[in-house]
């Protein structure tokens, strides 16, 4: 919060913009800046989001998604339910028309999706997540782009959390098995040092060996104090894992509770653990 060179300026032209979102049918533009909030929400929300992707229809539906600090929340629900368009959303890469995203203690609706790296979001995208043409270590250092200080002891940290990605570092990304490529990606995020991280299906398309072994490497990371917001297609895995569990059902949030609570639950058994 205090590191931004812009905070100052915060006094603001654009509030007559700002007022309007969130009952106007604008969505709001990218590009301006963070405003401090009041209250105790949770680290990271994406509150009430209703939007969709250009000038198609709403994906999302007052859809909210949340973490709170030092936890892990987990999103589960059926294939096309909205889950990566909400994390898009949280990330800034979609237009909401209706509802905000807030981060520890800032509204940052407005912030672009680089912005959002520079206020400590790390985010591991469902596809495309790593460059596969550079090395291993390549891909940490570019994750690390928007650093001046030294990056080696976080490189460092990656390397403990990922020992293979150390005796691979020299190799194309692109020739890992998807476990490891999973490896690289949740690593790249780690290196911007962010505040939260947010992964979307960190384990598609693994066993369930490595799937197991990517959960634990998560709970390691959680336990360094970094709030963790995830989705996931194993949900059964997952909510065991999570302090806090939402189930989107068509862009909309269908159940919400603690991981026990949704995995005691008989109609999230029947309809989305397979009973
Ligand atoms: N880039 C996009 N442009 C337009 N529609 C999209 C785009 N990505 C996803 N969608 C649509 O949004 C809906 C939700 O998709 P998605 O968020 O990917 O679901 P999930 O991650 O839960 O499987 C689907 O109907 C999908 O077709
Ligand atoms: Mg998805």
């Amino acid at each position: 919060m205090g590191d931004n060179p812009y905070q100052d300026d915060r006094g603001n032209k654009d509030r007559s913009i700002t007022k309007t979102h969130g009952v106007g049918q604008t969505p709001l533009r990218k590009g301006g800046k963070a405003v401090p909030v009041e209250g105790d929400a949770p680290f990271l929300i994406g509150e009430a989001m209703t939007g969709g992707y250009g000038k198609g229809p709403d994906i999302l539906h007052e859809c909210t998604i949340a973490v709170n600090a030092g936890e892990i929340a987990v999103i589960v629900g059926p294939n096309g339910a909205g889950k990566s368009t909400a994390m898009k959303a949280v990330f800034g890469m979609l237009d909401v028309r209706k509802g905000r995203v807030l981060l520890d203690g800032e509204d940052i609706t407005a912030l672009s999706p680089q912005d959002r790296v520079q206020k400590g979001m790390g985010f591991v995208p469902q596809t495309n997540n790593i460059f596969t043409s550079m090395t291993v270590e390549e891909n940490l250092e570019m994750g690390a782009f928007i650093r001046r200080d030294d990056i080696r002891s976080t490189m460092e940290q990656v390397y403990e959390l990922f020992p293979i990605l150390r005796d691979k570092r020299r190799q194309a990304a692109g020739e890992l098995s998807g476990g490891q490529r999973q490896q690289v990606a949740v690593g790249r995020a780690l290196m911007t040092k962010p505040k939260v991280l947010m992964l979307d299906e960190p384990t598609a398309g693994v066993s369930p060996i490595v799937m197991d072994e990517l959960f634990d490497r998560i709970i390691e990371v959680s336990r360094t104090g970094l709030p963790i917001l995830m989705v996931e297609q194993n949900a059964r895995q997952a909510l065991a894992i999570a302090d806090k569990g939402y189930v989107l059902v068509q862009g909309a949030n269908a159940y919400t509770g603690t991981g026990k609570e949704l995995l005691a639950d008989p109609d999230v058994r029947k309809s989305f653990l397979g009973g």
